[in-house]
């Protein structure tokens, strides 16, 4: 079997929310436990949003220090930047002609960020979940842990890994470079493993707190839609008390939350910031009003997110810190990349 390894990224772009927080870095701390872990800021995918930065390097340290601030140990695991390991780049021009038009053409964040004038978005934004198949893959990582969001580009980087391993299956099994693996029904030999997508719990998709029909996102134009990792105690209360509900107390059992996006939002990050299940936040909560469940909920976040919010400044103030974890991280992974690579390029006779 292949080796069990956890990969997964961040982009540099704009504040970190409790989305991302929830969704994605609270998992990556979870699963360092279990398995060897890598987590990558993803600073060449943030060029398909923005050419120019002048503050990437800095934004690619902040994603770093809200890392370590949370809890990810970068001596046991491996937190680099991904600009740093070319391969990424060289496997994703592999796949770009592995992959076809039309799969990237089908991906809805595509559509979503393209907008109505597709013709002019850039050829970046649609190769983009190849570059990200390639982040995984070049590990030949077996699991990855992201929010629901990211779950149709996952199915993606499987579809890549079974026709790369189909394409090349006489050169794999000459090399004999195989890994044998279950697929359906049957037992094939593949050099990419078909990478699992580690999505679930309370906290999967956390919706704008303005909108429950969209997701909390860096690119909302309000910044009441989103808590910050950064935001302090007063703002936190404030969006919270802000937060579009409804009228109703909250019910007592989950179905009773089906027509109610806001109100479902909002217990699923209650539930998500104290690690429990919604039936227990609605146990505790059921038949009270928003007048009551705010507060609390305000209360929660504020005691989970002031410690990561102290930390992350305490970690960003020592810039040559930040730095040397990114550098040793980068030299880790580019030598286990380059493993891959090699064999990678065997394969295509490169
Ligand atoms: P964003 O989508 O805010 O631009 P990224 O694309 O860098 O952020 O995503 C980083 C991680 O955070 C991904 O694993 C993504 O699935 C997760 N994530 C982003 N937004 C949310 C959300 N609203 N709820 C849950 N997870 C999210
Ligand atoms: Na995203």
């Amino acid at each position: 079997p292949f080796r069990q390894l956890v990969f997964s990224g961040v982009q540099p772009t704009g504040n970190l929310h409790l989305g991302n927080y929830l969704g994605a870095i609270r998992k990556f701390v979870a699963l360092q436990e279990e398995y060897d872990c890598i987590y990558c800021v993803v600073d060449l995918h943030s060029l398909t949003a923005q050419m120019v930065y002048d503050d990437l390097a800095d934004q690619t340290r902040q994603i770093t220090a809200a890392f370590l601030a949370s809890g990810i140990d970068p001596k046991k695991h491996i937190v680099f930047n991904q600009s740093r390991v070319k391969q990424h780049a060289e496997l994703a021009w592999i796949f770009n002609c592995v992959a076809r038009i039309g799969w990237m053409n089908r991906m809805t964040q595509f559509k979503d960020k393209a907008g109505k004038d597709r013709e002019n978005a850039s050829l970046g934004l649609l190769a983009y979940p190849s570059l990200m198949a390639a982040d995984i893959l070049v590990y030949r990582a077996t699991h990855v842990p992201v929010g629901e969001d990211q779950k149709q580009h996952l199915e993606l980087t499987r579809d890549i890994a079974q026709k790369f391993n189909n394409d090349f299956s006489g050169r794999i099994a000459d090399l004999d470079v195989g890994v044998e693996m279950q697929v359906g029904d049957e037992t094939v030999n593949g050099f990419f493993p078909l990478t699992e997508p580690v999505i679930g719990g309370p906290a999967a998709r956390i919706m704008s707190l303005r909108d429950g029909s969209k997701k909390m996102s860096k690119s909302d134009p309000s910044d009441l839609s989103r808590i910050n990792l950064t935001d302090d105690a007063d703002v936190i209360s404030k969006k919270i008390k802000k937060a579009k509900t409804d009228p109703d107390a909250l019910p007592g059992e989950l179905a009773g939350l089906e027509s109610r996006p806001e109100a479902k939002n909002l217990v699923g990050i209650y539930a998500g910031l104290a690690d429990i299940s919604k039936e227990d936040v609605l146990k505790a909560f059921g038949g009270q009003q928003f007048s009551a469940f705010k507060p609390a909920l305000a209360d929660l976040a504020v005691e989970k997110l002031a410690p990561v919010a102290s930390e992350m400044r305490r970690i960003m103030a020592d810039t040559a810190y930040v730095d040397a974890v990114l550098k040793d991280g980068g030299e880790r992974a580019g030598a286990l990349a380059e493993e891959t690579m090699k064999t990678v390029r065997d394969i295509i006779g490169l």
